[in-house]
């Protein structure tokens, strides 16, 4: 493996699907070699039929950790179809959520446990770790009001969550950024469109100086 890989991560609402959309191009004119912009279930035709699962609003009776477990599994088969190919090929990956949003949403928000969903995302990715992570933190007030503000998307499952839920999923991201300094490059995501753009920009090529043209 002698690519890049790199995860977005961060709580609903600090709006990392937009900076995603605004960064890849930029990154794209810089980039020393071909970049990969990718998400769970990524088009893998089983990891998108295991997402609709997770996310219909009529399996209400859908188990916590059987929602880890579907979580982790879509994750297994993106990471041998898409990431790893692309690892393997000398690419740049960035892709939209992996293991910290399990970490931070089963973990902490639906209070599994972070040691127990740490457990199965290892079994399901033999240890594949991003090289770095940018994290887009915002506040639960802020990012609950940005949601509501911006209900275009379909109501799902997992909507029906509230501010403590919220909250605890940002806590445990702002833990994990804690303990993993080198890896978790932490953003805050109040600021404007444009400016949390160009902070994840230069966090990202500032770091890797060989993957891109000029800084
Ligand atoms: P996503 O489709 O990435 O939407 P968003 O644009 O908000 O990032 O994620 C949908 C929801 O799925 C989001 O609320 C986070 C949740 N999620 C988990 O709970 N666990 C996970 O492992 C992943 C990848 C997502």
């Amino acid at each position: 493996m002698n690519g890049l890989f790199i995860t977005i991560e961060g709580p609903d609402g600090a709006g990392k699907t937009s900076v995603i959309e605004e960064l890849y191009p930029r990154l794209q004119l810089e980039a020393t070699r071909k970049i990969v912009k990718t998400r769970e279930p990524g088009g893998v035709k089983i990891a998108e039929k295991i997402r609709k699962i997770i996310l219909d609003p009529r399996n209400e009776e859908m188990d916590e950790r059987t929602e880890a477990l579907l979580y982790a599994a879509a994750r297994r088969q993106h990471l041998i179809e898409v990431v790893l190919p692309a690892l393997n090929a000398g690419h740049i990956v960035i892709c939209d959520r992996f293991v910290d949003s399990s970490l931070a949403y089963q973990g902490a928000g639906r209070r599994i446990g972070i040691p127990e969903i740490a457990r199965i995302n290892e079994f399901a990715t033999e240890g594949t770790t991003p090289d770095f992570t940018l994290y887009l933190d915002v506040d639960s007030d802020t990012g609950l009001r940005r949601i509501q503000e911006n209900r275009a998307h379909q109501y799902d499952r997992l909507d029906s969550e509230g501010l403590e839920f919220h909250q605890r999923v940002r806590h445990a991201y702002l833990k994990l950024a804690e303990e993993n300094p080198v890896r978790i490059h932490k953003i805050d995501a109040r600021m404007g469109l444009q400016e949390v753009v160009e902070s994840s920009y230069s966090a990202i090529v500032e770091s890797y100086p060989a993957y891109f043209k000029s800084i």
